[in-house]
């Protein structure tokens, strides 16, 4: 977590850290984000494993707003807005008080989740989204963020493999194609937080190589 102001400086030294995990349908993020998770608490860490949409109660109810119903009940706009009202609940009551015990933030899907998808894949304007960002998170940004990127085809198939793929489908090729960029771009603007990860490797591989950059990234020996 950067950015934020700490009551002491032992506070901010036991303050945990915020990892995200980001990449398209299929991916690879959840099977990544428990891999993560387990290697940090072998090292004796204590760590919250999230989602978004939702993660808390609130954001939870929320998210059957957004992934259930007819997809596009809601327009663009309306979408980016309860996606952003679920993380505002999921922040204040779930990961905040979280980090501020001490505890590591393992998240799958952050802002730059809603970056890619309204804004690159929907076509919101993309500064208006961090404008929401900024409203409801300050300048909360995670320590880390792991870009599993891989062709949109394969995560697609992915998904299939695992049930409930139709929903992605009907949103077309061009929009994964749109969103993939869109990670890509956001990935590259911010090299210093941004881990790009290739996902087509098979699961312990990119497990190896995820591990790997958070030792170097965050001082750690896993
Ligand atoms: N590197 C990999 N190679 C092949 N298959 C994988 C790999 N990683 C995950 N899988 C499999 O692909 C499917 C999707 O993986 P997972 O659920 O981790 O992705 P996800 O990014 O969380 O997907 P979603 O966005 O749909 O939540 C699962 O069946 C998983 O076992
Ligand atoms: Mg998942």
């Amino acid at each position: 977590m950067t950015g934020r102001d700490g009551k002491g400086s032992l506070a901010i030294m036991m303050r945990g850290r915020f990892i995200t995990l980001e990449g398209g349908e299929g991916a690879g993020k959840s099977t990544q984000r428990a891999a993560i998770a387990s290697a940090l608490r072998q090292v004796g860490l204590k760590v919250l494993e999230t989602r978004e949409p939702g993660g808390s109660p609130g954001a939870e109810e929320i998210r059957e707003l957004i992934v259930r119903g007819d997809p596009g009940r809601w327009d663009r706009e309306t979408e980016a807005l309860l996606v952003f009202a679920a993380r505002r609940d999921h922040l204040q009551r779930l990961i905040l008080p979280a980090l501020e015990q001490g505890q590591w933030v393992v998240c799958d899907r952050f802002s730059d989740s809603t970056f890619a998808y309204q804004g690159y894949g929907r076509g919101v304007e993309v500064e208006s989204l961090r404008e929401l960002h900024r409203f409801c998170a300050g300048d909360l940004l995670p320590d880390l963020t792991f870009l599993l990127d891989l062709p949109v085809e394969a995560g697609l198939a992915r998904a299939a493999h695992r049930g409930g793929a139709e929903r992605f489908e009907a949103l077309g090729l061009d929009f994964h194609e749109r969103v993939r960029k869109g990670f890509l771009l956001l990935a590259a603007q911010e090299p210093e937080r941004f881990v790009l990860i290739n996902a087509s490797l098979p699961p312990e591989e990119v497990t190896q190589a995820v591990l790997k950059q958070l030792e170097q990234r965050l001082g750690l020996t896993l």
